[in-house]
């Protein structure tokens, strides 16, 4: 698999949508409080992501405890937060199609039940970064991050999986597994990827779950659509919500459009275990990994 450099000139752009991704990453963890809705969280995290200029590459996912990813809140979900969820934070924000995603994990109430599962992950993601360099395996990372996470005696999921990054392109072609021996890739100079690990006190391998609120397009509408094709043109195949999608014609738009869409479902872990996360996106660089998405 050969992935895609980004030019040396069109850097601050990715740069700059990934500082914004982290700002949205850390609000999102101080608004995870007892009480607190996941649907407030979300529109939280969405509306700092677009006061800076940006817009959100996919919908926050605030997936909680055994719901490992692809949760988002739809305008109806008053459900509040527990003291004692393990609540996933995970958030994307893009400039012109230079997509950042990032995410972490937080307890809610601030309490050590699970702090071994997000330590976990802080552990495996800082060793995973670690191992990235150009020309090097992409084994590597996958070794790292799975050793750090059975260190604490916990399971890597390995259907889950950090992912190279290209404009418009969430998850481009190059996987980066989890668990060592999937991948035979070599990273390269330039490349944008996330690095995304998942450890859990279950099986370590996922089940669909029910449909959530999650939908990208597969393919661009007909062309007699001028709705449906405003609404590709602000989305591509990027992920989006029906929270996003508020006026009745373009409600009508997107049920006209409907087989062009794929759903997500919720993502859970198949024995019911805890699930945790932490993820960054980073430019692949001759010596090392640089870190894209931090606050400042
Ligand atoms: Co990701």
């Amino acid at each position: 698999m050969t992935g895609a450099p980004v030019p040396a000139d069109e850097l601050a752009g990715w740069r700059q949508a990934a500082r914004i991704a982290a700002g949205a990453r850390e609000l999102g963890v101080r608004l995870a409080v007892p009480g607190a809705r996941r649907r407030e969280i979300a529109e939280a995290i969405e509306a700092f992501v677009r006061e800076r200029g940006a817009e959100p590459a996919f919908p926050a996912n605030l997936s909680r405890n055994h719901e490992a990813a692809h949760y988002t809140p739809d305008d109806a979900d008053e459900e509040r937060l527990n003291v004692g969820d393990l609540l996933k934070v995970d958030v994307g924000a893009h400039l012109d199609g230079a997509v950042a995603d990032t995410a972490d994990t937080v307890e809610v109430g601030g309490g050590q039940r699970h702090a071994h599962l997000v330590a976990a992950v802080h552990e495996a993601l800082a060793a995973g970064v670690r191992a990235v360099r150009a020309d090097g395996p992409v084994d590597d990372v996958s070794r790292a991050v799975a050793g750090a996470i059975h260190a604490r005696g916990l399971k890597p999921i390995r259907d889950l999986t950090g992912h190279s990054i290209e404009r418009y392109v969430l998850h481009a072609g190059k996987a980066i597994p989890n668990v060592p021996g999937l991948s035979s890739d070599r990273f390269e100079e330039g490349e944008i990827v996330a690095i995304e690990p998942f450890a859990t006190n279950g099986e370590g391998r996922i089940a669909n779950g029910p449909f959530g609120h999650i939908v990208r397009f597969r393919r661009p509408p007909p062309a007699d659509d001028a709705e449906l094709g405003r609404l590709y043109g602000r989305f591509r195949t990027l992920p989006f919500t029906g929270r996003w999608v508020r006026t009745p014609p373009e409600r009508a738009a997107l049920e006209r459009g409907r087989r062009l869409l794929q759903t997500y479902p919720v993502f859970l872990e198949r024995a019911g275990g805890l699930v945790a996360q932490a993820e960054h996106t980073v430019r692949v660089g001759a010596t090392g990994a640089e870190v894209l998405t931090v606050a400042r």
